[in-house]
């Protein structure tokens, strides 16, 4: 049987943090669906399917040994439906500090109260990833500042041609 997990966010745009979660994601479960939110609550600096292909690149350059086990698909709508429609067990999530916590607990209970058969999976981000946000990146470049230690060299570009750089 083959275990499928979905890890879904807004990746906008996506850090060495979610890279993390991602490969090890990768490396217990066979097949790690990533969903990119198309509209998320705070309006996204990339449209979905730009943040799609940023990770699609980040993931083949950072971990080629598993990328043909990594899928990258843009959603909308719950993601206990996309989890249902790719037929995926389980939700992958990272956590990076107590302070994520509360609010992922009560995601992962409603989630599951929505779809039983469902359950969520938790890492904890690697130390040296823990203090990242794609918020802080997205102010940081905004601002004209270095990011390279904080995201992929495949953000790096693409920031590189972006006018929020400036
Ligand atoms: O990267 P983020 O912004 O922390 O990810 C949040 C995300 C996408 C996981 C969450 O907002 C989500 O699941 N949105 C889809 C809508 C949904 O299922 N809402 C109910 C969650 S209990």
């Amino acid at each position: 049987m083959t275990s499928t997990a979905v890890y879904p966010g807004s990746f906008d745009p996506i850090t060495f943090g979610h890279l993390d979660v991602i490969e090890r994601a990768a490396r217990v479960f066979d097949r790690v669906i990533v969903g990119v939110l198309m509209n998320p609550r705070k309006s996204p600096l990339a449209s979905a399917e730009e943040r799609t292909s940023v990770i699609g690149e980040a993931v083949r350059e950072t971990f080629p040994d598993v990328a043909g086990r990594i899928e990258i698909v843009t959603f909308d709508g719950l993601t206990v439906d996309l989890a249902r429609r790719l037929e995926a067990s389980f939700i992958v999530r990272g956590l990076r500090a107590v302070s994520d916590f509360e609010s992922e607990m009560q995601m992962a209970h409603t989630n599951r109260k929505l779809a039983p058969g469902i359950d969520s999976v938790f890492f904890m981000t690697a130390l040296e990833h823990a203090y990242l946000s794609s918020s802080l990146v997205k102010e940081i470049a905004g601002f004209g500042g270095d990011v390279s230690r904080m995201v992929p060299p495949a953000v790096v570009r693409r920031l590189g041609r972006s006018t929020i750089s400036r």
